[in-house]
């Protein structure tokens, strides 16, 4: 199974998945690209640790979508790599239909809430404010509605008295580092 990884910022997620992947822990997945809508973003700095390419594609013109010439950029780099999976690691823009028609099935998102709740941005923030007692991540595929596609899995995280939102983040970030690569071995598993 072949992985493509988009990320926007400092990839842990993307490392716990290349940690999985070296440790033997990913199935039959692997990972063969990891692309960044952002020249400086810490994921690309994963690719030389990790040997796997790692390359910056232009998504403008918008700041925070993906369409029109950046999503043709992104389309185009991505089908080069014939992925089986595209797995977004905190990539931070709002898919439009020629992407999600490019990879129809094969997108799967990570946040970090327990989906339904708290969808958007700042998951973790929203669900500390909110003052709930469980928190946690989902792994969900990806649709045009944010954050609302079919959940694959999720992982709580309780929130315990005299949490603070660095001990919150801290911990629903554990939580991901774990969820993720086991869905990916999962689903490589599953794959015909
Ligand atoms: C993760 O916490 C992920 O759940 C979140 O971005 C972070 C990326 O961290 N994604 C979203 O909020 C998507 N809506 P990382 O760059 O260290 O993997």
């Amino acid at each position: 199974m072949r992985i493509v990884i988009l990320g926007s910022g400092r990839g842990s997620n993307a490392e716990a998945i290349l940690l999985a992947q070296q440790a033997g822990r990913l199935g039959r997945a692997r990972v063969v690209q990891i692309f960044s809508d952002k020249p400086a973003a810490g994921i690309l700095a994963l690719g030389p640790r990790f040997g796997v390419p790692a390359q910056f594609v232009d998504p403008a013109p918008f700041k925070t979508k993906l369409e029109g010439e950046g999503e043709a950029r992104f389309i185009a780099a991505i089908r080069a790599c014939a992925p089986d999976l595209v797995v977004l690691a905190g990539f931070m823009r709002v898919l439009k239909p020629g992407f999600l028609d490019a990879f129809a099935g094969k997108i799967i998102n990570l946040h970090p809430s327990l989906l339904p709740q708290f969808p958007g941005l700042d998951g973790i923030g929203q669900a500390f404010r909110a003052g709930v007692k469980v928190t946690g991540c989902t792994v969900h595929y990806v649709t045009l509605e944010v954050d609302a596609g079919k959940i694959i899995e999720q992982a709580p995280v309780p929130v315990v008295p005299g949490e603070t939102l660095e001990t919150l983040t801290a911990k629903v970030h554990a939580a991901e580092h774990a969820l993720l690569p086991a869905v990916i071995a999962r689903l490589s598993e599953a794959m015909p």
